[in-house]
């Protein structure tokens, strides 16, 4: 009985170490992209490799070494991260058979400060009767930028936005129709998971004449134009939003209308939905290259129009659409291809590794990476990694040469056999 469990205990090692007598390099384990977490808040990361026997880690922080090389540990701690902290990590794994990268997470610290410093005339905005104003925040010191709500206060009553006012995810406050009871004071709010900042008062003041006569035919002009936006597929936001607000003297006469590329935008319910007087427009889970192009808002009146608009990437992490078996096999000699062609905007940048050090070898025009005659030196692990501002992929391999005789293993070395009955470590 014992001995039969030893004989189990063993068969189970060799397992472990080999299916086939051969040791075996590290290997990947599926691991997230993003990692995201508060100042002050502890960071750990698990290298994500498995393999038999002691693995010699080292972890990099953009691409620069962050741990001693060769460590025994696979977890990489930070005490209170600051948002210096930040950035891609990667960890290497390596033992006597091969050496690989994992793919890099992408740490993001968030915080939120406060307002930035403006100049003392940034608070006092003068507007005439009968026109508009627009109200821009400050510079907000925090991260991330899409997760603020914004609001605003107006004699400390909050501004409901309505048919005359109207506050931007990005947080300008647009008031239309100005008159004498929207002068006054007005502050800002920007809040977070992380709490709330406040900013000073602005005051507006009215004149009570409109400038040069401007709107007096009541055509309509834009008081804030789509802004040209960069939507990154990764980042955790599934809706693209752009916001066109125009003014008329006749603002009851105005409609919006909005096309993309030439083409005009029906709102469906599902990808596209218009809210508050057409004045945003939300493009739910937008994908590379449909959406992207112009956006252009139309304001009309009668016969007389105003336009604004905007240019709209969507980022789009890299997929390697080529396959690497987890293992090649390579006779000594033989000509092999390493193939890697991936898609993602922008267009992602191919690089090598070999035994987790980048190589340029050999890489033809197509990304893939040819051996020409595979000697002994040739053998290891060949990673293919795709890199676009968001994200990064990896595709593996391990070349095992092939010499015409049998492999002579390594182990297991340690036999015992109960006598009558049969082990067999292949
Ligand atoms: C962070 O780690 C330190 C030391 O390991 C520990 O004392 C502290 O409680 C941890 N903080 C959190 C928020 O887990
Ligand atoms: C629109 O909202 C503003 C600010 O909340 C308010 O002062 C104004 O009376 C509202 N207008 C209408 C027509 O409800
Ligand atoms: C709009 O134009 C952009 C840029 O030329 C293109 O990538 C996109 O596919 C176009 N989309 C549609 C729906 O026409
Ligand atoms: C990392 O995350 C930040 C914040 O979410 C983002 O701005 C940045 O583009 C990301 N970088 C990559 C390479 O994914
Ligand atoms: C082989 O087995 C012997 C006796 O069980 C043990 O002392 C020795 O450490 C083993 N060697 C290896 C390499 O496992």
């Amino acid at each position: 009985m014992t001995r039969n469990l030893v004989i189990v205990a063993m068969v189970m090692a060799a397992w472990v170490w080999s299916t086939n007598g051969q040791p075996r390099p590290p290997s990947l384990t599926s691991s997230s992209s993003s990692v995201l977490l508060r100042e002050g808040q502890n960071l750990t990361l698990e290298c994500p490799v498995d393999g038999a026997g002691d693995l010699r880690v080292q972890w990099f922080r953009n691409e620069q070494p962050a741990t001693e090389k060769g460590s025994l540990f696979r977890r990489l701690t930070i005490d209170a991260v600051s948002r210096a902290d930040a950035g891609a990590y990667r960890c290497s794994a390596e033992n006597d058979v091969g050496a690989l990268v994992s793919r890099a997470v992408n740490v993001t610290v968030s915080y939120l400060d406060d307002f930035g410093a403006v100049p003392e005339e940034f608070w006092q905005i003068s507007a005439s009767v009968g026109g508009y104003f627009v109200l821009t925040p400050p510079p907000l010191r925090a991260n991330p930028l899409h997760d603020i709500a914004w609001r605003w206060y107006f004699h400390d009553a909050v501004v409901f936005p309505n048919r005359t006012h109207f506050v931007s995810s990005t947080g300008t406050l647009v008031v239309l129709e100005a008159s004498a009871e929207k002068a006054g004071p007005y502050k800002v709010e920007a809040t977070s998971a992380l709490g709330r900042v406040s900013s000073r008062d602005y005051v507006v003041e009215m004149n009570s004449e409109l400038q040069n006569g401007a709107f007096s035919g009541g055509d309509p002009t834009i008081a804030l134009a789509p802004r040209d936006t960069v939507f990154v597929r990764t980042s955790g936001q599934r809706e693209l939003v752009l916001e066109c607000v125009a003014f008329s003297r006749s603002l009851d006469e105005v409609v919006i209308n909005w096309h993309h590329n030439g083409t005009r935008i029906v709102p469906d319910g599902i990808q596209y939905e218009l809210e508050q007087f057409s004045r945003r427009l939300r493009v739910n889970n937008p994908s590379f290259p449909k959406n992207s192009g112009v956006y252009a808002c139309e304001a009309t009146r009668s016969f007389t129009s105003a336009k604004g608009q905007a240019w709209v990437e969507i980022y789009e992490e890299p997929e390697i659409t080529s396959t690497m078996p987890p293992e090649t096999p390579g006779s000594l000699g033989q000509s092999i291809t390493l193939p890697c062609r991936a898609r993602g905007w922008p267009r992602p940048l191919l690089k090598w590794f070999k035994n987790a050090v980048p190589t340029s070898k050999s890489i033809a025009e197509d990304g893939s990476l040819i051996i020409s005659s595979v000697t002994e030196e040739d053998k290891g692990i060949y990673q293919c990694e795709a890199i676009n501002a968001a994200g990064s992929t990896l595709s593996t391999t391990w070349l095992r040469t092939e010499a015409s005789g049998p492999v002579l293993s390594e182990r297991p070395n340690n036999v015992s056999v109960t006598v009558g009955q049969e082990a067999k470590f292949l």
